[in-house]
Formats: C-alpha cells, sequence, structure tokens
C-alpha cells in the first residue's frame, strides 16, 4: 500500500482493530458524554439539527437521510483533514475509526461488532448477501411478492447467475384483512422441505405493512429443529425501515441476517449501511468483493491465509470508500442513543397513529395501511378517490408538503412521519389533505 506497511504505521502509532474493538463500549456512552447538542432536551431541538428546508414539511424523511449536526460536523472534521493529508489522515484513522462505528454500531443494535459488515447502502448489503450465501444443490430460495425492487433484482441475478430456484408466495390475501396469525401461517405453509433461504423485507415500502418479524423466526426455529444443521433454514430480513424505527435486540430478533442502509431513518451519513449475521450463520456468507481491511490485507503482504478472520470482515467491501462519510456513522447511532430507542418508537409511533386516524375519518380517503402498531411503524400509504397518486403529491407538494408515490408497479400516496416532524405539521397536513378533491 506504501512504502511504510499499514501494520508499521499502526503499530508506531498504537492503533489496532482488535485493541480498539476490545476497548468494548465507546467511552462516551459508557460515560454519558454526549456533546451539548446531542443531548436530547426537545423534538423542536432535535429538528433545529437538521438543514431541512423549513418551508417545508417533510414527510418523506426517510427517503434519504438530512444529516443532523453532529453527523455533519464529523463529516467535515474527516473530509478536512483527508483533504489535507489523504495518506497520512487514512492511516492515523482507518482502523480506529471503523472500530469506533463498529462499536456504536454494535452498542446501538445489542450486537457484537464482530458480527457486523459496514457497506454503502441496503442494496449493497442485499446484493452481496444473496449473492453470495452458498446453496447445495436442491435447496431453494423462499421469498414474498412484497419486497422491494433490491431484494427482488438480487435474488433474480442469484437465480440467473447460479440456476438458484428462487420461490414467492403473497404473505396474506388482503391488507384490509392482514392478521400476524395470516402471516405466519402462510410462511409456514410456503417452507418445504428445499427451502434453505428465507427472504423477507421487515417494513413493506410499498404499503407500511410491518412483517412480525419474531414470530417468524420462532416458526423458523421450530422447523429448523428437526433439520441437519447444513439444512437450516436461514432467515434474511432487509431491515431499512425498521432500523432507527423500532425497538429491537439482535440477540433477541431471531434471524440470521438483518441487512440495512443507515443513511434513511438512522440518520446516518448518505451512503452507508450494514449487515449484521448471527456467529453460527455468517460462515455460510461467500464475499465478492476483496474486504481492505487492514488484517486481511496484512496477512496478504505476508502471504498468510486471511480465512481464520471473521467472516464480517471479509464480507465489508473493499477499495477505498467516501471515508469522510463512513467514519461519521458512529454519531447517527449516538444520536439515537440519546433520544433512546423507546422514545423514538414512541414518537414515530404517535405521530404516524395521528395521521392515520385523521385519514381514516375521511370518506374521500382509502388507507392502505394497518391501523394497528403492530403491523405498521413509520410509513403510512394510501389513495384519494378520484387522484392518481402522483397528483396527491404533487398537490401537496404545492402546498409545501412533501411526500412520495411508492416506487412499485402498484401505487400509492406515501408520508412517513419521522423524529423530524411536529404534531401541528401533521394536522396541517390532514387539513391539506382534506381538502383534495378532483378537478
Ligand atoms: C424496503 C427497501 N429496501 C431497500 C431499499 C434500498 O435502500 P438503499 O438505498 O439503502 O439501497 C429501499 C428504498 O430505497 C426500500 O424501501
Amino acid at each position: 500500500m506504501s512504502g511504510m506497511g499499514r501494520r508499521d504505521f499502526l503499530v508506531r502509532t498504537g492503533l489496532t482493530l482488535s485493541a480498539a474493538l476490545l476497548a468494548g463500549t465507546s467511552p462516551r456512552v459508557l460515560a454519558g458524554q454526549s456533546s451539548p447538542q446531542r443531548a436530547f432536551t426537545s423534538w423542536d431541538s432535535l429538528r433545529a439539527q437538521f438543514p431541512l428546508s423549513p418551508r417545508l414539511i417533510h414527510l418523506a424523511a426517510f427517503f434519504l437521510a438530512s444529516h443532523p449536526t453532529p453527523v455533519r460536523e464529523a463529516i467535515e472534521r474527516h473530509r478536512d483533514g483527508l483533504d489535507a493529508d489523504p495518506i497520512g489522515y487514512w492511516f492515523e484513522h482507518e482502523e480506529k475509526q471503523e472500530a469506533t462505528v463498529l462499536r456504536a454500531a454494535a452498542d446501538y443494535l445489542g450486537a457484537n461488532p464482530m458480527d457486523i459488515a459496514l457497506t454503502d447502502s441496503t442494496t449493497m448489503g442485499l446484493g452481496l448477501l444473496y449473492g453470495g450465501l452458498q446453496l447445495r444443490s436442491g435447496q431453494e430460495i423462499l421469498t414474498t411478492t412484497h419486497d422491494h425492487y433490491s431484494t427482488e433484482t438480487a435474488l433474480r441475478l442469484r437465480a440467473e447467475r447460479t440456476g438458484a430456484m428462487v420461490q414467492q408466495i403473497a404473505l396474506y390475501r388482503a391488507l384490509k384483512t392482514v392478521s400476524r396469525d395470516e402471516i405466519v401461517e402462510s410462511l409456514r405453509k410456503g417452507i418445504s422441505p428445499a427451502t434453505r433461504i428465507v427472504a423477507v423485507t421487515w417494513v413493506h415500502s410499498s404499503t407500511g405493512l410491518k412483517l412480525p418479524i419474531h414470530e417468524m423466526a420462532m416458526v423458523i426455529q421450530g422447523i429448523n429443529r428437526s433439520r441437519d444443521e447444513q439444512d437450516r433454514i436461514i432467515f434474511c430480513v432487509d431491515g431499512v425501515h425498521a432500523l432507527g424505527v423500532e425497538d429491537f435486540r439482535m440477540s433477541e430478533l431471531g434471524c440470521d441476517f438483518l441487512v440495512a442502509g443507515t443513511h434513511k431513518w438512522m440518520f446516518g451519513p448518505r451512503g452507508t449501511g450494514l449487515v449484521w449475521g448471527h456467529p453460527k450463520t455468517w460462515p455460510i456468507a461467500q464475499p465478492t468483493i476483496p474486504t481492505f481491511s487492514s488484517q486481511a490485507y496484512d496477512l496478504w503482504m505476508e502471504n498468510k491465509s486471511s480465512k481464520d478472520l471473521p467472516q464480517s470482515v471479509h464480507m465489508t467491501p473493499g477499495g477505498f470508500h467516501s471515508f469522510e462519510h463512513r467514519w461519521a456513522l458512529d454519531e447517527a447511532f449516538l444520536f439515537h442513543q440519546a433520544i433512546g430507542k423507546s422514545k423514538v418508537t414512541l414518537r414515530i409511533y404517535e405521530l404516524n397513529q395521528q395521521l392515520k386516524q385523521g385519514l381514516v375519518s375521511m370518506p374521500h380517503i382509502t388507507l392502505h395501511t394497518p391501523m394497528s402498531q403492530d403491523l405498521s411503524a413509520g410509513i403510512v400509504c394510501f389513495d384519494v378517490a378520484g387522484m392518481t397518486p402522483r397528483a396527491v403529491v404533487d398537490k401537496l407538494r404545492y402546498r409545501s408538503i412533501v411526500g412520495s408515490v411508492t416506487p412499485y408497479a402498484t401505487k400509492y400516496v406515501r408520508l412517513a412521519p419521522s423524529l423530524i416532524n411536529s404534531s401541528k405539521e401533521i394536522e396541517t397536513t390532514l387539513e391539506e389533505i382534506s381538502k383534495l378533491r378532483s378537478s
């Protein structure tokens, strides 16, 4: 990599990944030493940390994060350092900062940092995972008709490349009547002796429906009890619209892999994401892109095998990244931790309930997202009688309310109240929706 080897440089500067990771919970988290702007005081002051236009009511903020102050400042700090001395700053920060990010992600997720791979997006994680999970002859992938383009396409590409069989099932008949039991039973019926991988999406961006992931994991674990290790069902979840919304810990969720971008509800730097894998399951993931982990690279330079490194290290794709963004990701996790995970969930639920209750009371609205928070999270989908979803979103935008149209074959109006919104904004939005009429 340079005249001076990475290890030489790191030894001299006293930085090694394992030392940093073994140091445990980040000292700032332990001591509760939030910087003043990180400490949560009120929803108004939280909103003030986002440079989002104050003229607009942002109800599509999950689409791509706006960076809050601590994330923005960390990005600026790393960018300035890299611009001033790219190689020097990189050598000084790469291992230390990656370890800090992994530790912050692990603290937030209730996981071990060694079980997390860093990616640039949900899509990158899904592509690498579904492209690389090993299947033996006769083993199949089971997925659903409700998944996002990125899951469907990653599985299609895998099938085209390797001949892998992909079965697709619907988990429910109609949104009006969907229940947790129906979803869990549909999954149970869809699993065959050939099923090796189950690929689902926790919160559907097409409808706002939230799957009961823990119950589904329990069904799968029950079936696995009578299977050999090599036939065990591997449960994979696109969790991008749950991360930063739902209050969960990886140690309790029950899936094998969770894939998510951290640049949506988490407010992490744009172009960041992660894959968490259960330590028992990681070994069946085969990497595609060479990792640039210092450990792997150093072993390569010494003509030694790196196969004993954790699979999460191999599954963190290498090549250089936009490091100013990647190294600022810890700030997003700390930002959420300062609010508190349960408070985050409660706030998002409250605003979503307010919106849904207002919508169901309007005769010209058809609400598609279930009312129950058991079956929904932060996304609300609906139709306005006589108007296309595009026309509704355009009219709302004209009234300074930012929504989106679901990017699927079936299109709905989609609004997503989040931490940056207020109850007053939801009221204003409902007032504007009540006035919408086809012209
Ligand atoms: C359910 C779901 N999965 C994956 C993605 C893609 O996420 P990313 O932009 O992080 O790749 C999206 C939306 O963009 C989504 O709604």
